[in-house]
């Protein structure tokens, strides 16, 4: 049933979320490619590659996700979260697979305070990394109807760089910072994404969009509670003080409400809990 003795292609197998399903699906012997085997940028890599190795779900982790750095490279974001994702598209259509694509809660236009349901129509990215996946998004859904389009937030995991990690490193050293307490959303384990991905594929679930975090209350949590948490539960002494947006000015803005709101998966564990499992995990690695 389900992805069970299928032929699995894992894209961005090497980053955060690619290489915890990259684990979970090992079983399976999925094959693993990150940009050292394709560019997935290249339409003739993409059609030549995957066209050869015939896969019968193709699971699309790769992404152009440095959000600041595409407010710069903004022709790259394009290629790598658009036109890339057209190209996937196409070549699944023609090798008959299922294509399994991530977007985010940016392509949203961060001012619904519940937040947004699968169906939600109010798009509006506030930056050019949700320009470019909200892009990739309709590119998508033009090409393809054997599609599952999961849409996640906040996330963190062991691969790769997030708030997680980069509090945890503050909190070395540092016994008082600055964090903001007016943008909202959902933190996602990784590990906890990447389960949700393989439960969807396991059950054979209708093809569309879907929305994966870790539960939170209505509207999410702001990273000033999320760092709060972060430190309570590492056993840091570090002070945290609640400031505005406009005290952190960065490259591109970032939506004041992103909360995802799932209404059609099994929800996912509470955001603390998740928080906490990273954290006894991590100490053990
Ligand atoms: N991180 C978040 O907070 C977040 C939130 C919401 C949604 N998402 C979405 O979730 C998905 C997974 O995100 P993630 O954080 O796991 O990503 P990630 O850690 O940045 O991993 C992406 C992987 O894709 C590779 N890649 C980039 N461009 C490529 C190309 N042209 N060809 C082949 N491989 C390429 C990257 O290689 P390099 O490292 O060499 O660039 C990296 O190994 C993405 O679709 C992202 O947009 C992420």
């Amino acid at each position: 049933m389900g992805q069970n003795n299928k032929k699995i292609l894992i894209l961005g197998a090497k980053g955060m979320l690619g290489s915890e399903l990259a684990v979970l699906l090992a079983d399976q012997k999925p094959t693993l490619w990150d940009r050292e085997e394709i560019d997935i940028a290249d339409h003739n890599q993409v059609n030549d590659k995957i066209t050869m190795l015939k896969p019968e779900i193709i699971i699309n982790c790769a992404a152009f996700t440095a959000v600041d750095d595409c407010e710069m490279k903004k022709d790259l974001a394009l290629q790598v979260n658009n036109q890339a994702v057209g190209y996937l598209a196409l070549t699944a259509k023609k090798c008959g697979a299922v294509l399994v694509h991530i977007s985010t809660d940016y392509v949203f236009n961060g001012q619904n305070k519940k937040g947004y349901a699968e169906d939600s129509k109010e798009f509006g990215p506030v930056n050019f990394y949700g320009d470019s996946k909200l892009l990739g998004e309709k590119t998508l859904q033009n090409i393809s109807d054997r599609y599952y389009l999961i849409r996640t937030s906040w996330l963190y995991g062991k691969n790769g760089n997030n708030f997680v990690k980069t509090m945890l490193k503050l909190g070395q050293d540092k016994k008082e910072i600055k964090v903001v307490n007016d943008q909202f959303g959902k933190p996602t384990s990784a590990l906890d994404l990447a389960k949700q991905i393989v439960y969807i594929l396991s059950n054979n679930l209708a093809f569309g969009v879907y929305h994966a975090t870790n539960e939170t209350k209505e509207g999410g949590i702001s990273w000033y509670d999320f760092a709060q948490k972060i430190f309570e539960l590492a056993h840091l002494a570090v002070m945290v003080e609640p400031c505005a947006s406009s005290e952190f000015l960065r490259p591109a803005k970032r939506p004041a409400h992103s909360a995802l709101i799932n209404s059609k998966l099994p929800p996912l564990k509470n955001w603390e809990e998740a928080l906490r499992e990273y954290l006894e995990l991590k100490v053990n690695d």
